[in-house]
């Protein structure tokens, strides 16, 4: 039986199904993405099942409305990195870098290339919002390939089959090319499906430079950033800051080396990088 709230054994497979999906530009795929058939791929598939089913217009409301109270906690910075690393999926432990070693790898990825020390501590932070799941919220709430809500699902978003399923694409204020924007509205009219992208950008949004925020708010937003499928949403600005979440991405999908990150080492770097731009404390 497959958890509906939890179809994936981890979070990481969806991020290892993202990466078979868009290879490293060298490194051939393994087999067509499709015809890869897999325990784990099928747990995908029902991930997704679940995420195109549920993730309506009204749904992100409601999530809005909820986690962007911010009334969970408030700890300090690396606190709620340790928080989030609480989160402990049944994978294989031998295979798989805990949420914090992902993190240090991407923003060491970025360091170890010269980048300025705001976007280094963006790829530290970028996938803070999955401490959602530690409030309850299902998988397919938190994590998977972010898209436009309040209009047509494009066909360029993964498995766009199970969006059959998803009362949006019958309700007809949501299931035309526009639905309730306005023609190259830009994206800060746009509602994305929930998860924890948008949900950092909002915890982040008053501390960052703009285009750390573009790529907090959008990395996984594939059907744009990879096959620009929502051009016609898009403004002048959105398509100069998304260079900035294009340049984001490899480092997020290919930075995992098998030498895990010694935290320690590192911890003082990144608290004095935390402290730069980001309040003593946060609040989830
Ligand atoms: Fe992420
Ligand atoms: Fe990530």
């Amino acid at each position: 039986m497959i958890d509906q709230n939890a179809p994936l054994a981890s979070l990481e497979l969806w991020e290892d199904d993202v990466i078979s999906r868009y290879p490293e530009p060298d490194h051939k795929a393994k087999e067509d993405y499709r015809n890869y058939d897999t325990p784990e791929r099928d747990t995908v598939r029902e991930f997704y099942r679940l995420n195109h089913t549920y993730q309506t217009y009204d749904f992100v409301q409601e999530k809005k409305a909820n986690f962007l109270a911010f009334d969970k906690k408030e700890l300090p910075v690396w606190s709620a990195m340790e928080f989030l690393n609480t989160l402990v999926d049944d994978s294989d432990p031998d295979t798989d870098l805990d949420q914090l070693q992902h993190l240090l790898q991407t923003a060491e990825a970025i360091r170890a290339d010269g980048h300025p020390d705001w976007f280094v501590l963006t790829g530290f932070l970028h996938d803070m919002g999955k401490v959602l799941c530690l409030f309850g919220e299902p998988q397919w709430a938190v994590v998977g390939d972010t898209f436009p809500v309040g209009c047509k699902h494009s066909d360029k978003i993964v498995y766009p089959e199970f969006f059959a399923a998803n009362p949006d694409s019958y309700d007809e204020r949501y299931n035309t090319k526009y639905g309730v924007y306005k023609p190259n509205c830009g994206l800060k009219n746009v509602d994305m499906s929930w998860g924890h992208d948008e949900y950092l950008y909002h915890i982040t949004k008053d501390y960052l430079p703009e285009p750390a925020l573009y790529m907090i708010r959008y990395h996984s937003f594939y059907s744009q950033h990879r096959e620009h499928a929502y051009n016609h949403l898009l403004d002048d600005h959105d398509h100069e800051m998304f260079k900035w979440v294009n340049k984001f991405n490899p480092y997020d999908l290919y930075s995992k080396s098998p030498k895990p990150p010694v935290v320690s080492e590192l911890k003082p770097y990144y608290e004095d990088l935390i402290a730069k731009y980001l309040p003593a404390t946060i609040r989830l």
